[in-house]
């Protein structure tokens, strides 16, 4: 119990500078559970498109508002204790979209790693991107590494940005690393997980979905077996702190079982 107590103030306290005491954050906070957060959240952050045409501007304003609810999904999961956060920022896919604005997304992501690599330090979070990353164009890379070493040592969160990325090329480029090993023994479910650009990190105990489509869109379809999914009508540049808060209070009601009956809580698989 007073363990709990303890785990509250904390959570209350890393919130203390960015949520007044009697706002509807600070209320949905009160509301959380700090001892059953999930480890590990992965966003889809869909709708910047429908968000810009909604008001009349170009796409490409969607993506810039965006990269606000980035920033604001970040720092509320780092302070909330979440271990760590992936974002689907560009799919394999979203290279057939006019060229105007897949530019536009690298320059935003360029921008967003440099302005916010103080952010990522004061937080201690650890960045590292996933994703075919060799296609990528040599400045969006070298911003990559940049931001991966600078923030390697930290442990307080991952920040994992997904880029050129699609769920069964990675299980491709998993069977294809597995083969170049030489592996001469029948490939077990440990073996094909090692070899996913995903190895070594958790699986998504919560996945969210913005924007109100209700599909995966091949993202971490190895990772997502047994995630809790949330689907939210929000669009992506109006999904902030709050709604994030929303969607690990929803999390906390459901009862994982991974197949089995048990109905006590846990975050991690068996
Ligand atoms: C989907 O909305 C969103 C994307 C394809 C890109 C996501 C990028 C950002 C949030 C900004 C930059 C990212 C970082 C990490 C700084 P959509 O364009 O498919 O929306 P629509 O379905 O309404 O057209």
């Amino acid at each position: 119990m007073v363990d709990y107590l303890q785990l509250m103030a904390d959570l209350f306290e890393n919130f203390r500078e960015i949520v007044a005491p009697d706002s509807p954050e600070a209320d949905l906070l009160s509301r959380l559970d700090p001892s059953r957060l999930p480890r590990h959240i992965a966003i889809i952050m869909d709708g910047n498109g429908r968000w810009a045409e909604q008001r009349g501007l170009p796409r490409v304003e969607g993506h810039r508002a965006g990269s606000e609810s980035v920033k604001a999904a970040i720092e509320y999961s780092a302070r909330l204790g979440i271990k760590q956060l992936t974002l689907y920022a560009f799919s394999a896919e979203n290279w057939k979209r006019p060229v105007d604005e897949v530019n536009t997304l690298w320059t935003l992501l360029r921008t967003y790693l440099r302005r916010e690599l103080s952010t990522l330090m004061k937080h201690e979070i650890c960045f590292r991107a996933i994703g075919r990353l060799s296609e990528l164009q040599e400045n969006v890379r070298s911003e990559l590494v940049r931001a991966e070493k600078k923030t390697a040592k930290n442990t307080r969160m991952n920040l994992v940005i997904a880029l050129n990325y699609s769920g069964r090329l990675e299980l491709v480029d998993a069977c294809n690393s597995i083969l170049r090993s030489g592996v001469r023994t029948p490939v077990t479910e440990a073996d094909l997980a090692d070899h996913l650009y995903t190895a070594g990190l958790p699986d998504p105990d919560l996945m969210i979905r913005t924007s109100g489509e209700q599909r995966l869109s091949n993202f971490l379809l190895w990772q997502v077996a047994y995630s809790e999914i949330y689907f939210c009508s929000l669009l992506w540049p109006d999904f902030r702190g709050k709604s994030l808060l929303e969607a690990v209070l929803d999390f906390q009601k459901r009862d994982r079982r991974y197949g089995g009956i048990r109905t006590t809580y846990s975050t991690s698989t068996p």
